[in-house]
């Protein structure tokens, strides 16, 4: 494991367990991704930071990152996790909201949104806005996680899918009429909606197998099968379904699935990307 993967593994925050759990894939796509040296992009809603840090990274040494988000906790794990990297001094950390970018017209090359739009009720507002700060021939890059469902039990379909359709109505109550995940799988959409044209879609697949190492045996544990598929899912099961979900995620149960040799995992994310 290298350093930065074992602080994460002494964290609380599921979000940068996610982060870790992507990064071998992701950062090989940046540098796929049409970000020019030299290049000024604007991170809209940067969570734990370590993406303005891999994109600063793919940009070299003199490009810059503002990365902003509107979240007082999130900004001071960014910092944190920023502050003494060799990259530190060319990536911005400071607070802001996607709907009202607080940056003149313009006054960046691209700008890079990972697993937010889905977050914000006013999303076509929010990519209007985030195409003012673009100059014309500049890129928007949408990333969402999941908008195909991930294969994280193989061989237990119907578990799998009653668990995620359960996510799906749990995540309405807070989202209202669409869920997270149609929010996710409307992108498209969305960006059409917000007067973009030129817009291309791919997917990449995280793939982990046995023996999983720790960094993925902790995100899919502690992040997904305890949060995601936890007792706030078992209103939606009956106790026989529920009894089975626990054999098969719980992390003390001789049944784990993380656990059997055989075990292996497909995780996609979808990347949107337009050209302004
Ligand atoms: C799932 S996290 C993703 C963070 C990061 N981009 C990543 O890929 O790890 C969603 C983030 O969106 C932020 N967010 C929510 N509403 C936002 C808004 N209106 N503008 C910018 N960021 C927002 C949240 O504070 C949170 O940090």
């Amino acid at each position: 494991m290298t350093e930065p993967q074992q602080q994460a593994m002494q964290t609380d925050s599921v979000l940068e367990l996610m982060n870790r759990f992507q990064e071998p894939e992701m950062r090989a796509e940046l540098a796929e991704l049409p970000l020019p040296a030299g290049s000024r992009g604007l991170d809209a809603g940067c969570g734990v930071g370590l993406y303005a840090l891999w994109l600063a990274d793919a940009i070299g040494p003199d490009g810059r990152i503002v990365a902003i988000d509107p979240s007082p906790e999130r900004i001071a794990d960014a910092q944190q996790i920023i502050k003494n990297t060799p990259e530190a001094d060319r990536i911005t950390v400071r607070q802001g909201d996607a709907t009202a970018i607080d940056e003149p017209d313009q006054s960046f090359d691209w700008v890079w949104c990972s697993d937010v739009l889905h977050h914000i009720d006013t999303a076509v507002a929010a990519l209007r806005e985030c195409v003012r700060v673009v100059c014309p021939g500049g890129a928007m890059i949408i990333k969402e996680s999941q908008v195909l469902q991930a294969l994280l039990l193989p061989g237990h379909l119907d578990l799998e899918r009653q668990l995620q359709q359960a996510d799906v109505e749990f995540q309405k109550q807070e989202t209202g009429e669409r869920s997270f995940q149609e929010r996710r799988q409307r992108t498209y959409e969305t960006l059409r909606e917000a007067g973009l044209r030129e817009i291309s879609v791919r997917t990449l697949l995280v793939q982990r197998q046995a023996p999983l190492d720790a960094m993925t045996r902790r995100y899919i544990q502690n992040g997904i099968f305890d949060r995601t598929w936890g007792p706030r899912l078992r209103p939606w099961f009956g106790d026989a379904a529920w009894e089975r979900r626990s054999s098969l995620c719980e992390a003390d149960s001789p049944q784990s699935i993380l656990a059997r040799p055989d075990y292996y995992c497909i995780y996609p994310v979808t990347l949107f990307i337009a050209r302004v």
